[in-house]
């Protein structure tokens, strides 16, 4: 009599298990389908990261009102706040693997936190897509589960050197990196195309994110007197920066890459301390490309000004739900196999196209200067 009774409670027990293995997976049909967006929520950059979540909500409840991406589900935006802090990343990125119900995620931000994240999300199987994160080693990881729509430094770096010496007539220049992996990495990279080119490197000295006071280092550039200052950094320590260099008396220019590209370095430093300072940009003007004008007033109407990186968080999570759209399913290795087959996708950026380790093979870097407050497109930098 007992036997059928533990063969039975084994069938159901099998059954159970493998129902929640699916799940577990990703393999099951969960009713909600979720994107995780991990960037910095709080602290001193999370505006970027809003900038770039608040753009990944638009499109997807753009996509829902379609009811297009898998007919009969609804897609959700699951952001979590990675503090720009490589360990809470991590733990951000478990969170996001071991919930069922997300099928990929956007992010993340910072190259620091995009490194050790993206290990997780291979080991899981789930497809990862920076719209931002701008380090070139993070595609040369072998994770097919990374790709990412912004162009890397190995490219950003250079063409600021180049644009530096060439456009601007820079010849002796210091250079200072936050120590992060994606300051170090693209102040690196502009120094050995700047050297290549026959710039003077006076000099490359690192500072720490979250210090305040650079006067001690600042002191010891002005007697070399640069004719530039290059920062591979973030806006909150380069309009510190800018700030105490001026208030030394420092006139050398001063550029950094997309870390700057944000209006609030302008307002952190003042737009008069602001004056003039160059910052490179993975992409151009949105305000003059016709097709993002319909998304730039949606974001409006519903967020206020989007920022630099808005339209690039939007663009990739259209990839992401064209992705999912053609995997027909919530599978996460379903789509990830379409991400890895899904061909060039204009956006409002421009043409997005992944090459066999996930870059995007549109490498474009534009050249910014603050003037009056504003960030002023300049240019392509070739
Ligand atoms: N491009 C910056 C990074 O990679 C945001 O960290």
């Amino acid at each position: 009599m007992r036997k059928p009774f533990y063969f039975s409670t084994g069938i159901f027990s099998a059954l159970a298990l493998l129902i929640l293995a699916a799940g577990c997976s990703g393999a099951g049909s969960p009713p909600v389908v979720k994107i995780g967006c991990a960037a910095p929520l709080t602290g001193d950059q999370a505006q970027l990261g809003i900038d770039i979540c608040n753009a990944v909500r638009l499109a997807v409840d753009e996509a829902n009102a379609r009811g297009e991406i898998i007919p009969g589900k609804k897609l959700e935006v699951l952001a979590l706040d990675d503090q720009h802090n490589p360990a809470q990343a991590v733990n951000v990125a478990k969170k996001f693997v071991s919930d069922p119900a997300v099928v990929a995620v956007m992010g993340h931000f910072n190259s620091s936190c995009t490194k050790p994240a993206s290990a997780v999300y291979h080991e899981a199987r789930i497809t990862s897509l920076t719209a931002a994160a701008t380090n070139p080693d993070l595609s040369k990881q072998g994770f097919d589960t990374f790709f990412r729509v912004a162009s890397t430094d190995d490219v950003q770096g250079p063409r600021a050197a180049r644009y530096a010496l060439h456009q601007l007539g820079i010849k002796s220049l210091f250079v200072i990196d936050d120590k992060t992996t994606y300051g170090k990495g693209l102040a690196d990279e502009f120094k050995k195309e700047a050297l290549k080119i026959g710039m003077t490197v006076l000099g490359h000295e690192s500072i720490t994110q979250g210090d305040k006071d650079f006067t001690p280092l600042l002191t010891r550039i002005k007697p070399l007197a640069p004719q530039m200052i290059y920062f591979g950094g973030v806006y909150p320590e380069g309009a510190l920066l800018v700030r105490q260099a001026r208030a030394l008396g420092l006139a050398a220019a001063f550029m950094g890459g997309d870390g700057l590209a944000s209006p609030i370095f302008s307002e952190l430093a003042s737009a008069s301390i602001a004056e003039g300072t160059y910052a490179t940009m993975v992409g151009g003007d949105m305000e003059k490309i016709p097709a993002a004008q319909g998304f730039i007033a949606a974001y409006k109407a519903r967020f206020g000004q989007p920022g630099q990186w808005s339209a690039y968080g939007y663009d990739a999570a259209n990839i992401l739900m064209q992705a999912i759209h053609r995997a027909g399913s919530a599978n996460r290795e379903a789509v990830l196999k379409a991400m890895r087959e899904i061909p060039a996708f204009t956006g409002i950026t421009g043409e997005v196209s992944f090459d066999e380790r996930g870059d995007n093979r549109n490498q474009f870097i534009g050249v910014f200067k603050f003037e009056s407050g504003k960030l002023v497109y300049i240019g392509a930098a070739e």
